[in-house]
């Protein structure tokens, strides 16, 4: 058997019987930042407002994901992209059953980013920019990354010795380097519910 000889099957339940029964749209709200900018941080906390009120919502953050389903991938540029390409997959599945996604992937490169919106239909890949100087992020340092990095420990650390490519045209920017963390939250949270409307 090859993978030519795989068939498609058309699914018993659609999309938009998803929606409709979560009485809401279903898309990708995708955080990249640098390490530290507060992904995780704002993710968590607009997905447990929203759920609160009711909507059907998901976090694939980068730490779980590479404990299971890729915890064969490192940190070389080619499973960096295969990382995230599978994370896009994943994602699409959810959508796919209308929850709302929120990743929180630094996601260095534009062009895996740029991937993934080819995954998913028109306006269902929202690219959410955590903005912060790199500065803020190591002083910071909450999981003590960046003192590692710069010791040596941990090589190709983003930010470091490994770029961080800033979105283009990002559909939000979270200032998180200016703004505190629950205004960071709300806007997300305000950006879900006008884009899923
Ligand atoms: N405006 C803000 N938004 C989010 N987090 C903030 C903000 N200001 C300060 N912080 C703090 O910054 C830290 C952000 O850490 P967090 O783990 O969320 O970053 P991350 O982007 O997920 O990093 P990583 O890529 O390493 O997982 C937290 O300790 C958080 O409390
Ligand atoms: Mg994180």
């Amino acid at each position: 058997m090859t993978n030519r000889d795989i068939v498609w099957h058309e699914a018993s339940i659609t999309k938009e019987e998803y929606q409709q029964k979560n009485k809401h749209k279903s898309s990708i709200l995708w955080l990249t930042g640098l390490s530290g900018s507060g992904k995780s941080t704002i993710a968590n906390a607009a997905a447990r407002e929203l759920f609160e009120q009711g909507y059907q919502v998901i976090v694939l953050d980068g730490d779980n994901i590479r404990h299971g389903l890729n915890k064969d991938l490192g940190f070389s540029d080619d499973d960096r992209k295969e990382n995230i390409r599978r994370i896009g997959e994943v994602a699409k599945l959810f959508v796919q059953q209308g929850t709302i996604v929120i990743t929180a992937f630094i996601s260095p490169f534009r062009e895996d980013r740029d991937q993934v919106r080819e995954l998913v239909e028109e306006g269902e890949f929202n690219e959410i920019y955590v903005k912060c100087d790199l500065d803020i992020c190591e002083k910071r340092d909450p999981k003590g990354l960046y003192k590692k990095a710069r010791n040596g420990e941990i090589p190709f650390f983003t930010g470091i010795d490994s770029p961080y490519e800033e979105p283009n045209a990002p559909e939000l920017v979270l200032d998180s380097g200016k703004y505190e963390r629950e205004e960071c939250t709300g806007r997300l949270i305000d950006f879900v519910k006008n884009s899923l409307a």
